[in-house]
């Protein structure tokens, strides 16, 4: 979509259709609000006034004009005025733009929702823009029909009143975009099914990301694995006849001895469980179990072209999960990158044996900070349901930071303890740890397998499963229509654009 700003001055005519979001129980704005009501004859002020609209969040009302050239103004409500954050501008443009996509509209302008609140005017405007191309995404590229009767929505004008926000507005679509595209490249990638997208080509995507993004990228092939006795990504993928890739993504926006943020992502590029298999209820969903990945694929190439001044790596150990005669079985011992082993009890807990050789293999760069993200247990969709990620850590400060983005992003967080007792129901009688912890805590018990790999560097681990793609009880938002999220880049992004050295180290 082609999203561009201008000063908020009424002229008829010069938009079909106009956007504009009405605080509850507040007079009519001055300014643009007042004209554009004047020529309507005063429509606006009687349906406020005499609480026809009461301008509840996201209640819309649409006004077809008469002897106007301005065809259509929608009106929406943002709630009360007190209670105005990001989520609102986020919910209420995504539930504008997706009114706008049913009047089969191509293109419409949007007064800017609470300028002169307390709300950053950077801000409001940035979540203007992911609330209107975040709800009209959509994935339909193996669909052979498409309804030729609906147009897209491709054109929307955000206009501003006071004269010191217009730069503001532009720098904030641009670098708003930046974040959009990475999104959707994750959604993308994500929404993809197994039998297209495996590992190979989900390693030439990233290839062909880094090259139009000016990303160095490296693909370790099968061989190099095996070589660096990776036993962890090696198990995992002998099911399957594709072979397995770690992806690695470098980005250098920093001083060149400064070390890096590292993001590590599990990427299966389709979960059957293995010899351990899972149940067929649902399992079709397990082609989104590469969503960690795709989330870091995504983040890369938003943080590189927004030219953020920090280095980032992005690590990506891509592989299906599959059974057959060269399986990995329940009972066998994997050895991982750096030499610890690991007893499998179950072949269905393979992200944290492919996240082990990859965290191990990070820390080869002496990193900051890590931030791994996976798709990693059904417990944690327990314990959280689809409304927060599931986050563990061993650094307060780190941990700190990630809450915060969460909160302004909307894409939340919600920590769960890592006591030593849990390391407890991941010993083995026969290696150095098992890969299940029993019934109990198993979102838990997941993150304490990964945080023997981690030493003792700042560590953050995200547990997506729930919030990686819509289900069942998904909060219903405008701007998550049906399929993957791509949770994670905005709040990955969010982070990093105010990244400063963590003060503490553990
Ligand atoms: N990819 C799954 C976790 C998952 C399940 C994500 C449902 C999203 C929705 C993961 O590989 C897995 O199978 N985990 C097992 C671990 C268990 C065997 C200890 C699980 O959660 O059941
Ligand atoms: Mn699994
Ligand atoms: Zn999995």
């Amino acid at each position: 979509m082609n999203i561009s700003s201008e000063k908020a001055e009424f002229k008829d005519g010069k938009f079909e259709t106009v956007v504009i979001g009405l605080f509850e129980g507040a007079d009519l704005p001055s300014g643009y609000v007042k004209q554009l009501d004047q020529a309507l004859g005063g429509t606006i002020e009687d349906l406020v006034i005499n609480r026809k609209f009461k301008c509840t969040l996201n209640q819309t009302h649409l006004i077809y004009t008469r002897g106007m050239k301005t065809g259509r103004i929608l009106l929406i409500g943002l709630g009360k005025y007190d209670q105005f954050n990001t989520e609102k501008v986020r919910s209420a443009s995504g539930n504008a733009a997706l009114k706008i996509k049913e009047y089969n509209t191509n293109s419409y302008a949007v007064l800017v929702f609470g300028e002169g609140c307390n709300v950053p005017i950077n801000d409001i405007i940035q979540d203007l823009v992911f609330g209107a191309e975040l709800s009209l995404y959509s994935f339909d590229r193996y669909k052979t029909k498409i309804d030729r009767e609906k147009v897209d929505v491709d054109k929307l004008v955000i206009l501003v009143n006071k004269h010191e926000n217009f730069s503001i507005a532009k720098r904030s679509i641009i670098a708003a975009t930046s974040v959009v595209d990475g999104v959707k490249v994750a959604r993308d990638l994500s929404n993809m099914p197994g039998n297209y997208c495996t590992p190979t080509i989900l390693a030439n995507v990233a290839l062909d990301i880094s090259r139009k993004h000016g990303l160095a990228c490296k693909i370790l092939e099968s061989r190099d694995i095996s070589r660096l006795k990776m036993g962890g990504l090696m198990g995992v993928s002998s099911g399957s006849r594709e072979p397995p890739k770690l992806i690695v993504l470098e980005y250098r926006g920093g001083n060149t001895n400064e070390k890096p943020v590292v993001l590590v992502g599990k990427a299966v590029t389709f979960d059957s469980g293995g010899i351990s298999i899972k149940p067929a209820d649902k399992m079709e969903q397990m082609k989104h179990d590469k969503s960690g990945g795709t989330t870091v694929i995504g983040t890369m190439q938003a943080v590189a072209d927004l030219k953020l001044p920090l280095n980032l790596v992005g690590i990506v150990p891509v592989t299906e999960n599959l059974l057959g005669g060269d399986s990995y079985r329940p009972g066998d011992v994997l050895t991982f990158y750096k030499g610890k082993t690991a007893e499998i009890i179950n072949t269905d807990a393979e992200g944290r044996l492919i996240l082990a050789d990859a965290i191990s293999y990070s820390l080869d760069y002496k990193p900051q900070a890590i931030v791994d993200l996976a798709t990693l247990t059904g417990a944690c969709v327990i314990a959280l349901g689809n409304v927060a990620s599931g986050l563990f850590s061993n650094n307060d400060e780190l941990r700190d930071r990630i809450v915060r983005a969460g909160e302004y992003t909307g894409e939340r967080v919600w920590e769960f303890p890592l006591w030593k007792e849990y390391s407890e129901q991941i010993k083995s009688d026969v290696a150095d740890i098992k890969n299940t912890g029993g019934r109990g805590g198993g979102a838990i018990t997941a993150a304490a397998f990964i945080s023997e790999f981690v030493e003792n560097y700042p560590w953050v681990h995200l547990d997506i499963a729930g919030t990686a793609w819509v289900q069942d009880n998904s909060m219903g938002k405008s701007y998550l229509p049906k399929g993957a999220t791509g949770v994670g880049v905005r709040l990955l992004t969010q982070m990093l654009q105010n990244w400063k050295k963590l003060s503490s180290n553990s």
